[in-house]
This record gives structure tokens, C-alpha cells and sequence, in this order.
């Protein structure tokens, strides 16, 4: 196959190199480099093996039959209850050499319409306010909503929270991902 689909049990290795590829790709210079060094594929495997085995709710990969994974994404609840978006993208990782190729919209709408539905009509993603990622979200109809300062293995960066109000309308508008 070659699309999205949820992630299973034995997906954990390569949801984890997944992960730390494109967090040393996407953020050197914005991150302290001990944070990016300090990174552990075979640990983050271990960390995903547990998450996968008792939860799969939320997680999405992109499969190419030819390539294996060559992204993914977790959405869920809020995690901070007070404002007012149900849902919230807390991931979204696509390999270097597989970006500007349409698989972060797939997945990212893959999980608006994860999150529609399971009853979140609305969602956050926070995203450093270094990353020029941000314009991915801008250009998929995410609106600035919030700025705040956060700190990262205690160094302080600022993270800028993008939000669409109406997933419906935003999967309307888009064709839902498919294509
Ligand atoms: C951000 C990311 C998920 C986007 O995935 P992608 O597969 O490269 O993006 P797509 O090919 O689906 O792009 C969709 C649209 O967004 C645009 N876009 C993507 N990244 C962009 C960027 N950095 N700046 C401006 N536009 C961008 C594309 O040009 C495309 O526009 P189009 O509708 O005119 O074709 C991916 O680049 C990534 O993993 N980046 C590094 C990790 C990261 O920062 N993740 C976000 C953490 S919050």
C-alpha cells in the first residue's frame, strides 16, 4: 500500500527513527545540540514499543510498500484543558527526503477527520516559533492563536499554537486528504 493508515505494535522502530531523523534534521540551531545528541533511536523504540502496546489510538504512519514508513503523526485530547480547542496534533514527523511531497497534509487531515470523528470538532498544533513548519500549517488553513514561552531539556524557547476552529469545514474545503 502506499498511504496512511494506524500505527501497530510492530511499527515502533520505525515510528521511533522516524523520529529522531527529522527532530535532528528539522532542529539543529533551534534546539540545544545535547538535547538532539542526547537522542536515541533505540530508546525512543523501546519508549513507542510500550505506547503502541497498549494504546494505538491517535497514531498515524504513512506506508510506501517500496520505502516502509515514511512518516507519522499523534493527535488526541487537549492537553490543556482550559482553551478552547478540543483536539490537538501533539506530532507530525515526515522523513527529510520524503518532505514537499504531500504526505504531511495527508496525514494531518488523516487525523483532523481522526479527531472529527471522536466527537473534537476543533484543534490546536503547537510548533516552535523558529521552525519554518509554521507555514506548512498557515498554508493548510491553520490561523495564529496563541504564543507562549516553554523550556526544552530547561532551555527556554517560544512555541506559537496554530488552530483550526472547524475541522468540518477545513476537510470540506480540502477534499478530506484524499487524492
Ligand atoms: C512540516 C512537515 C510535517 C510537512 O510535511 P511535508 O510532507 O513536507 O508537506 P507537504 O508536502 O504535505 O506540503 C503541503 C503544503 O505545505 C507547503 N509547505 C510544506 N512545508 C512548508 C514550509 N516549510 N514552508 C512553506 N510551505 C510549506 C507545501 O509547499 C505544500 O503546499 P501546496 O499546497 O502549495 O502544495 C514536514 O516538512 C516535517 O516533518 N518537517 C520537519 C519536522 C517538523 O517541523 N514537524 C512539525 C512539528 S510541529
Amino acid at each position: 500500500m502506499i498511504g496512511t493508515r494506524r500505527a501497530r505494535k510492530t511499527d515502533a522502530a520505525a515510528i521511533a527513527t522516524i523520529e529522531v531523523e527529522t527532530w535532528r534534521a528539522a532542529y539543529a540551531g533551534m534546539l540545544a545540540n545535547a538535547t538532539l545528541v542526547g537522542m536515541s533511536a533505540e530508546r525512543k523504540a523501546h519508549q513507542w514499543a510500550g505506547a503502541l502496546r497498549h494504546r494505538q489510538t491517535g497514531v498515524w504512519v504513512w506506508e510506501d510498500d517500496g520505502l516502509g514508513l515514511q512518516g507519522f503523526g499523534h493527535c488526541g485530547r487537549q492537553r490543556l484543558r482550559a482553551l478552547p480547542f478540543e483536539g490537538e496534533v501533539t506530532m507530525l514527523y515526515v522523513l527529510p527526503d520524503a518532505q514537499g511531497r504531500g504526505i504531511g497534509r495527508r496525514l494531518l487531515l488523516t487525523m483532523f477527520a481522526d479527531l472529527l470523528r471522536r466527537g473534537m470538532p476543533s484543534a490546536l498544533v503547537w510548533v516552535l516559533a523558529a521552525n519554518p513548519s509554521r507555514f506548512f500549517y498557515q498554508r493548510l488553513g491553520g490561523r495564529l492563536a496563541l504564543r507562549r514561552p516553554i523550556t526544552v531539556d530547561g532551555n527556554p524557547v517560544e512555541v506559537l499554537g496554530y488552530a483550526w476552529a472547524d475541522l468540518a469545514a477545513t476537510l470540506t474545503r480540502t477534499g478530506g486528504g484524499r487524492g
